[in-house]
């Protein structure tokens, strides 16, 4: 069976009150429409429609991607005028109706919904809801099969107490559908082309129309203003805890737990709270990740420690290493196994080697350390010298003073020393000990200034 999917985006959103269009709002760190793209994708189809209007451009040069083509609708007529925009470019057996606004539809319940549709019959997503107040309501004939849909507006007070709902998620054979939208019309409460009147039509030439529900509710929950948008939010992100959760994660607490991109989890791995992690993360066995840390597209070893408030981006943490509290470990960082970063230790494009330490109050950029060398505290690689970066170079058990300046580019071999204090501009042999700072005088019988009196 072909699919062709489209996805209707052209709304406004004006509930949003926003400059951004509705669309294009983020729920985990992808846009709404980027959920249903991506979920539209797993279904293998052989197109995905986009149907834009409101903010078209910007959706357009957001998501453009080779196997995306987008359609214009100038004017947000309905949902059918919407979907017959796109009629032109179908050719599938299947037809799949999404929305772009819909954004956490899971695979499973579309991949159920799709096993409905075939020549002679149409697959529906309803929902059975408390207060189905605004949605589209399924009317169903004395043998319980389903006749059409009224719109909320457009319903009797009978048809009103109706609590199964409308999705909107709909899959219809492709060969009928161009005709069956040509013959809609606007004649209803708001004047508009509905999408749901096809249903009856179906129906009146003969098919038969099947629904199936999705397993949550909220996988088609639609977001209209940001208070919606925060409950899905949220939900997704509870979803996300819970599935790391099975996979062997502890989560301290799981409603304080962010996910904006891709975990890879492996085994007891420790989360502790406010933890947000971006991109795509790596996580392997037993690794403890501390309270409010950001960690985005990083690695993070077997074993490894990222202790409270680090902040991790393009970083790869080493086999039982540790870092922070309060590192930053900035893109290009890499920590060898059992290397370690204490507290306001910043790294970038900087590699440590095994058993490398910088504890306290440093600054490593452009950096090779080599394995056991130990940084003291308040070093700083002098990367930069106002037009090009320059790199430092450390050997195996070199050994670095407090409050070290190393004006790159420098290299100092292995198991070389430099006493505290010193700003380095000079290589430094194996096993040297470099010292430059001004040597100490001791005055005798000092007089401190006294002040003068006005
Ligand atoms: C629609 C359904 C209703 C269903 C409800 C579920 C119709 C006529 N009604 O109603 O049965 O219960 O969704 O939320 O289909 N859109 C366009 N172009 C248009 C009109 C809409 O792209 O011309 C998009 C909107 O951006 C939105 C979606 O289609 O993402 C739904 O449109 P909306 O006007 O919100 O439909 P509802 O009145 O909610
Ligand atoms: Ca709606």
């Amino acid at each position: 069976m072909s699919l062709d999917i489209v996805i209707l985006a052209a709304g406004q959103g004006t509930r949003m009150r926003s400059a951004l269009p509705k669309v294009l709002h983020p729920v985990a760190g992808n846009s709404m429409l980027g959920h249903v793209i991506h979920s539209a994708r797993q279904l293998s189809p052989q197109s995905i429609q986009v149907v834009i209007g409101h903010g078209a451009e910007r959706v357009r040069q957001q998501l453009a991607a080779d196997d995306l083509n987008f359609v214009l609708q100038d004017k947000q007529l309905g949902t059918g005028h919407a979907v017959a925009q796109a009629v032109p470019m179908l050719s599938a057996d299947t037809v799949l109706i999404l929305y772009g606004d819909v954004p956490l539809i899971e695979v499973e319940t579309l991949e159920r919904l799709l096993t409905l549709v075939n020549d002679q019959q149409l697959g529906l997503l309803t929902v059975n809801l408390d207060d189905p107040t605004g949605y589209g309501r399924i009317v169903r004939d004395a043998e319980h099969r389903v006749s059409a849909i009224v719109e909320h507006k457009d319903a009797t007070d009978a048809q009103k107490a109706i609590k199964e709902g409308n999705t909107g998620i709909l899959a219809v054979p492709g060969k009928r559908l161009a005709e069956w939208l040509g013959r809609l019309s606007n004649n209803n409460a708001q004047g508009e082309y509905y999408l749901t009147d096809v249903i009856a039509m179906a129906v009146n030439d003969g098919l038969t129309v099947a629904t199936a529900q999705p397993l949550d509710a909220m996988e088609v929950q639609g977001a209209n203003d940001r208070k919606q948008l925060s409950e899905l939010e949220r939900h997704y992100q509870l979803r996300t805890a819970h599935r790391l959760m099975a996979q062997g994660v502890t989560l301290r607490d799981p409603a304080r737990f962010d996910v904006r991109g891709e975990v890879i989890v492996g085994r007891d791995v420790t989360i502790d709270v406010n933890v947000i992690l971006e991109g795509r993360v790596v996580i392997e066995d037993g690794v403890s990740i501390g309270p409010h840390c950001v960690i985005k597209d990083s690695t993070l070893r077997k074993g490894a420690i990222i202790k409270a408030s680090s902040h991790l981006e393009g970083a790869i943490v080493g086999e039982s290493a540790d870092a922070g509290p309060f590192a930053r470990l900035r893109p290009g960082s890499v920590l060898g196994a059992h290397a370690h970063v204490g507290n306001f230790v910043e790294l970038k494009n900087a590699e440590m080697g095994e058993g490398a330490k910088a504890g306290h109050l440093t600054y490593l950029g452009d950096a090779v350390i080599g394995a056991r060398t130990n940084i003291g505290a308040g070093t700083i690689t002098c990367n930069y010298d106002g037009a090009n970066k320059h790199k430092t170079v450390l050997g195996k058990d070199v050994f670095i003073g407090s409050n070290n300046s190393l004006v790159a580019p420098v290299d100092i071999l292995d198991g070389a020393s430099t006493a505290a204090g010193s700003t380095i501009t000079q290589n430094v042999a194996a096993e040297q000990l470099a010292v430059a700072r001004a040597r100490q005088r001791n005055i005798d019988g000092w007089k401190r200034p006294v002040k003068i009196k006005k």
